[in-house]
């Protein structure tokens, strides 16, 4: 099986507790993930501080990428999305975003915020396919190493979350 093949049996869903091993193993081999510990998983996924939500891209008992978005009361924040390095460009990264920013419309987000890395060009060509605009810079945001962060926002209208384009 071709591995663009096999991408298209992966699905995405939201995180269950027995994923939680295998996403936080996925993140060690993602250097740009955050390495969150296991607490601290356990504590989004229980929802136990602001309402989270935590989509995997997973077939049987395999995870290949992860997404963390949390809601604020009209907007939502991107916090993470990572795909394994093993199945990158092959639209998982797409399918996750697309997914948390549908999610997030649905729980009644008017828009999408995030903050990348300035250098990270291959997150922000995802976010711009998918109709993120960049909206400013914070400088010296990020440390080791010390980078500027791009401040990138999108509208959660329908028309905008069903025209990212498939592959
Ligand atoms: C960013 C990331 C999630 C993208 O996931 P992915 O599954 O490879 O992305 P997709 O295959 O869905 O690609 C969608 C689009 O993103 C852009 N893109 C993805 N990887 C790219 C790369 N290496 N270089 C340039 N553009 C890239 C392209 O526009 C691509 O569309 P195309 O393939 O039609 O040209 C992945 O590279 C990753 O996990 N990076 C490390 C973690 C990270 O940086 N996360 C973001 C900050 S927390």
């Amino acid at each position: 099986m071709s591995l663009p093949a096999a991408a298209e049996t992966i699905r995405v869903r939201s995180l269950e507790h027995p994923d939680l091993p295998l996403v936080m193993a996925l993140a060690q081999r993602v250097p740009a993930a955050p390495q969150w510990p296991d607490s601290v998983w356990r504590q989004m996924l229980e929802n136990t501080g602001p309402s989270r939500c935590i989509l995997v891209a997973a077939r049987e008992q395999q995870i290949f990428g992860f997404c963390v978005v949390v809601h604020g009361v009209d907007e939502a924040e991107l916090e993470s999305i990572a795909v394994d390095p093993a199945m990158q460009r092959l639209g998982l990264g797409r399918r996750l975003l697309q997914a948390a920013m549908e999610a997030s419309r649905h729980s009644g987000a008017r828009r999408m915020l995030l903050e990348v890395r300035a250098s990270n060009q291959a997150a922000q060509h995802l976010y711009a396919q998918a109709g993120f605009r960049t909206v400013g810079r914070r400088p010296g945001y990020y440390s080791d190493p010390k980078e500027d962060a791009i401040c990138m926002e999108c509208r959660l209208d329908a028309e905008t979350v069903a025209g990212i384009p498939a592959r």
